[in-house]
């Protein structure tokens, strides 16, 4: 360590200086125009009686390339417009109504009953789940409950229920209180303060993250002063992953933007080779329950980010902590004595309400029972998402079963049914727009890593008013029954129409 951390020195290599480099290197690899040190000073020449701004010289920054797609998509008048850009869960309410064909249909169709499923478009709102809403109301109602100022490190209990949850509660390092665990803000705020700590404090300053990953995190560990190195993890041709490479920065699970994560024996073989060349894992934990956590004993000293946005629906209340699992309680405590160290002049401490309730539903066992019952009702949606999606490609466009015109009304029903027979006969693979689609539903969580370029995506913006990320990452979760035929559509003329 060099120095005094509360006044830090701006000699080369001081921490300091590092991360003002990275800013630097940061903003001088954006657009932002950036004048040479001779001519920028921070006063940059306030002209006294003028009209013109102390801020003329700066250029519109570029919006942020996932939070940008939801600017560009409420700009947009279109009634068809679909947004699949941002991984938030939305509501459909679903009525099932079953009946029998009639004689003529049964023929052409092959079976005796029909199912409609009619959906009730209610202004696809975020979810809030029933647990959620349970827990707030006990707060609300709870006078003994004031607003006071929390710790620097957060909430006492969110934080021991926060370790357990994602380190399990008979972990070795729980019990030994080898854990440090401080609530910060979401997932993006547990990544930054673990990655400006070890910028500070550990002897490497190199991470590597996945090749692709969540696009902010080279912004994320760069600004806090980490230089940024990636290793190789998905493979376009088999659209899985790719089994080499250095690793450190790991997604727990349901890895995005690819939804690929390793096998329990790759994953075994990444702690083994991680532990060979001794280096540092620091997971990042944003889906926790929404695919089986890759991660959890023997990985030694580690980091670990967690984030309530996605599997408590608590996006907006910026809910989340970071864990450093390490090799003594001693130093558990005086890594959080460092840790303090970067909160207090960043945000000084955590807010009070989202940790709240988050530890009112994991204390209380039939909370915890409800939240898991709620988040599996999330993430089956989300998996007949991705069935349904693969269903329509199969049948949307084999003919000569002219069932849009017949079904208009009724046709995601439709084409599920049908569609369910031709996938058993063509062993899962699309014989109706062109490619093997089955990686729809390989790949797991909230995302589709769709294999669609950024000129397919611009088509399908277009032509479809269909909104997603330029590398073709779409959020099923985003999706409904009555919106995966506008998909379908669009999927299939953007990979005929578009190289
Ligand atoms: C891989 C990954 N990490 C971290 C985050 C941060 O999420 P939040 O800050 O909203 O908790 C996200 C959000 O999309 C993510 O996908």
């Amino acid at each position: 360590m060099h120095g005094d951390n509360t006044s830090p020195s701006l000699s080369p290599s001081s921490p300091a200086d590092r991360r003002l480099s990275a800013l630097v290197r940061h903003l001088e690899g954006s657009s932002l125009n950036v004048c040479d040190s001779g001519s920028r000073s921070i006063a940059a020449s306030p002209t006294s009686g003028s009209l013109s701004s102390v801020f003329d010289h700066l250029v519109r920054a570029p919006e942020d390339p996932i939070l940008g797609v939801t600017v560009a998509y409420n700009k947009d008048p279109s009634p068809v417009k679909l947004n699949l850009g941002v991984g938030a869960y939305r509501t459909e309410v679903i009525l099932y109504v079953l009946g029998l064909l009639h004689d003529q249909v049964k023929i052409l169709y092959q079976c005796e009953f029909f199912s409609l499923i009619l959906y009730v478009d209610i202004g696809r709102k975020p979810l809030v789940l029933n647990v959620v809403r349970r827990a707030e109301q006990m707060l609300v109602n709870d006078s003994s409950r004031v607003k006071e100022y929390l710790p620097i490190v957060g909430l006492s209990d969110f934080n021991k229920l926060s370790a357990k949850l994602i380190l399990g509660a008979d972990s070795p390092a729980v019990q030994e209180n080898r854990v440090t665990t401080v609530q910060c803000l979401s997932g993006t705020g547990s990544l930054r303060v673990g990655a400006e700590f070890l910028a500070r404090h550990y002897h490497q300053r190199t991470i590597y993250i996945p090749q692709p990953t969540w696009g902010n995190h080279p912004k994320v560990f760069s600004l806090a002063g980490l230089s940024v190195k990636t290793y190789r993890y998905y493979d376009p041709a088999t659209r899985g992953l790719n089994f080499k490479g250095a690793i450190v920065l790991l997604h727990a699970c349901a890895h995005n933007p690819t939804g690929v994560d390793p096998t329990l024996h790759q994953w075994e073989q990444i702690r083994q080779l991680m532990r060979s060349k001794a280096l540092l894992p620091f997971f990042d934990s944003a889906y926790q329950m929404h695919s089986r956590l890759g991660f959890r004993k023997r990985w030694g000293e580690c980091l670990v980010a967690q984030s309530y946005a996605k599997n408590m629906g608590l996006y907006g209340e910026r809910v989340g902590a970071l864990s450093i699992v390490c090799r003594s309680a001693d130093v558990a405590s005086r890594v959080e004595s460092q840790l303090k160290l970067v909160i207090r002049p960043m945000y000084s401490n955590p807010p009070i309400h989202g940790a709240s309730i988050v530890a009112t539903i994991l204390k209380d066992r039939s909370m915890f029972q409800e939240w898991t019952i709620e988040l599996k009702a999330m993430a089956d949606r989300i998996i007949s998402m991705r069935q349904q999606l693969l269903m329509l490609y199969v049948v949307e466009y084999l003919q000569p079963l002219n069932h849009r015109a017949l079904w208009s009304k009724v046709k995601c029903y439709h084409m599920q049914y049908v569609g369910s027979n031709l996938v058993k006969a063509s062993g899962g693979a699309n014989v109706g727009t062109p490619g093997d689609w089955s990686h729809i539903i390989k790949q797991i969580g909230m995302f589709t890593f769709t294999g669609l370029n950024s000129k397919q995506v611009a088509f399908m913006t277009k032509e479809y008013h269909i909104y997603m990320t330029s590398d073709g990452r779409i959020s099923m979760a985003g999706l409904s029954l009555r919106t995966l035929p506008h998909l379908a559509d669009a999927i299939h003329a953007a990979v005929t129409r578009v190289a």
